[in-house]
């Protein structure tokens, strides 16, 4: 769902955006990702400010911690130059031709999940998409503490000299959707696996197998390819509103011209 721009004052969009949020049933969720993120105000966030000319892969927001939001509200404040936009593409139709297509890779993946492996360093690295270090991650400068909000995500963590090595996992990688009665690809399966690659990560050791046996990465190319075959890109005009079904949908950001400023907030 798009909207155009007199859904919300664009002259003040942002107190607005988060005005419009205490209006809904939309309770807020917890940021807690992988990217790099500014708090604009209230729960209002920056989307995902990694560098303009790099895609960003098809994902599930959160889709690696136990607790993900249901709804993501985004907001255009500036649209991009050219590019940008946010292709979505229905889980339960990737999960269906996956299943077609690799029905033993299929079976696997159900049987043991997958494990999620990433290098956090010490502060933010905007450089990287994946650049959150360990501080903003876990919203705290104390070790211990970030020890125990791990422990809450299912995550296990090893300090290394210049950051953390964070263990996610094993965790299911297909999910039931319980509201439409179906079964959803809901990973980040092939974001990891193409995307968690910076100067502290190795993406083909991202994510793996539950028993940690390594994925093949013909299937991981060839589901890349039905992510892109099935999608719908949605571009943005300034003003634009986009709500995000988080069980239905995997969503990514194409490269862009900038400027371009999309603002978000997650929703339970
Ligand atoms: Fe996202």
């Amino acid at each position: 769902m798009a909207v155009g721009p007199s859904a919300l004052n664009i002259l003040h969009p942002r107190p607005k955006v988060d005005a419009v949020l205490h209006g809904t049933s939309l309770a807020p969720a917890t940021m807690n990702n992988a990217a790099p993120r500014t708090n604009v105000v209230g729960r209002v966030f920056t989307a995902n400010e990694s560098p303009p000319d790099q895609k960003i892969p098809f994902h599930h927001e959160m889709a690696q911690v136990p607790t993900f939001p249901a709804k993501l509200f985004f907001f255009c404040e500036v649209e991009p130059k050219s590019g940008g936009e946010t292709p979505i593409v229905l889980s339960h139709y990737v999960y269906k031709r996956m299943k077609e297509n690799f029905p033993e890779f299929v079976e696997k993946l159900e049987k043991h999940g997958l494990i999620y492996t990433r290098v956090l360093g010490e502060g933010d690295d905007p450089s990287s998409p994946i650049g959150r270090g360990w501080q903003s991650t876990f919203l705290t400068e104390d070790k211990s503490v970030a020890e125990e909000r791990a422990v809450k995500l299912g995550m296990k963590l090893e300090w290394t000299d210049d950051g953390v090595k964070t263990v996610m996992g094993p965790i299911p990688a297909v999910k039931w959707d319980e509201s439409r009665g179906r079964k959803i690809w809901f990973n980040s399966m092939v974001a990891a696996y193409t995307g968690w690659k910076d100067a502290r990560n190795d993406p083909v050791k991202a994510v793996t197998f539950g028993d940690g046996s390594l994925l093949p990465a013909d299937v991981i190319e060839a589901c890349g390819k039905i992510l892109e075959e099935e999608c719908v890109a949605v571009p943005w005009q300034q003003g634009d509103i986009l709500l995000i079904d988080n069980w239905a949908v995997l969503h990514s950001r194409r490269s862009f011209e900038p400027p371009r400023r999309v603002l978000a907030s997650l929703c339970k």
